[in-house]
């Protein structure tokens, strides 16, 4: 249930995220946060985005609520409901209302698998006015300062089946977060397995190649996320290619020559 499931982030974390910028989505971003705009954060698997908004919560000293979207999320998971004890009913918040209370920057997680009557609910926290209003117990709440409504959506994951509304669309600022540029998804991949610069440089070389196979039979491309894995293990003394196999093969496809095909390329770009 999302009540239980909603993540908090703490603002007293001392370091800071680490975040490597790949374009002007800091600036960008604290614009948005100074004007209370909602923001739609627009990407692939695996490209950065809640390392992103946890490296941005802590910059503006924000806490952090995320809540991951399922298809049975229901308005109450997230506004709160009545509890019942010994002595009566309390009301408890949802971790929306929490985020709403306190200023918190609130981060829907993969919005497009929530239903659309539960997404309807964040449209007045939208508006210019900034209200959450509690059916339940009669109260509208006016969002505190420092309230920031973002959402993330991978476009190409379930496309056709579901999508987000125009009304719904309309009402964030949207970032497009797609994977680094070659030379700073090296940085970011030595950043975070430790990997020496040249092998680094091979596994987003290697990437690359394999990006290229996409529409091609492959349906899903490796994510940064991939490449540091394959690099962490390697660090840890798996060998590469093994690596590689456990790491970024295996995880994108089980069709036999497609395997195939990546382990060539595995073979080609680490000779
Ligand atoms: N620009 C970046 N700066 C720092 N780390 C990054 C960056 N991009 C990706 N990463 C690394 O890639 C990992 C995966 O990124 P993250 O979890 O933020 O992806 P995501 O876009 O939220 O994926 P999903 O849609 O699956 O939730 C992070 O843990 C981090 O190590
Ligand atoms: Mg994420």
């Amino acid at each position: 249930m999302a009540v239980d499931e909603a993540v908090r982030g703490q603002v007293n974390v001392r370091e800071a995220p680490w975040y490597h910028p790949t374009g002007n989505e800091v600036a960008l971003f604290e614009q948005c946060h100074a004007r209370g705009l909602a923001v739609m954060l627009k990407g692939p698997t695996g490209c950065g985005k809640t390392r992103f908004i946890e490296h941005m919560a802590w910059k503006l000293g924000r806490p952090l609520i995320t809540i991951p979207c399922h298809d049975d999320l229901a308005a109450s998971d997230l506004i709160g409901r009545f509890l019942i004890q010994h002595n009566g009913t309390v009301w408890q918040d949802g971790p929306l209302t929490r985020a709403v209370r306190e200023g918190a920057i609130c981060y829907l997680d993969e919005v497009v698998e929530a239903r659309q009557d539960t997404v309807v609910v964040l449209h007045a926290l939208t508006d210019h006015r900034r209200l959450l209003p509690i059916d339940k117990t009669g109260e509208t709440l006016q969002a505190a300062p420092g309230f920031q409504l973002v959402v993330s959506y991978n476009p190409g994951y379930q496309r056709m089946l579901k999508d987000l509304k125009p009304s719904t669309r309309q009402r964030f600022v949207s970032m497009d977060l797609d994977f680094p540029p070659p030379e700073q998804e090296v940085r970011i991949v030595q950043h975070e397995s430790g990997l020496d610069e040249a092998t680094a440089k091979g596994l987003v070389a290697l990437a690359e190649r394999i990006r290229q196979l996409r529409d091609r039979g492959l349906a899903e491309v490796p994510s940064t996320r991939l490449l540091i894995a394959a690099g962490a293990l390697a660090v840890s003394g798996i060998d590469l290619r093994e690596a590689c196999q456990a790491a970024i093969v295996s995880p994108l496809s089980d069709e036999p020559s497609m395997v195939a095909a990546l382990r060539d390329l595995v073979d080609a770009t680490f000779v």
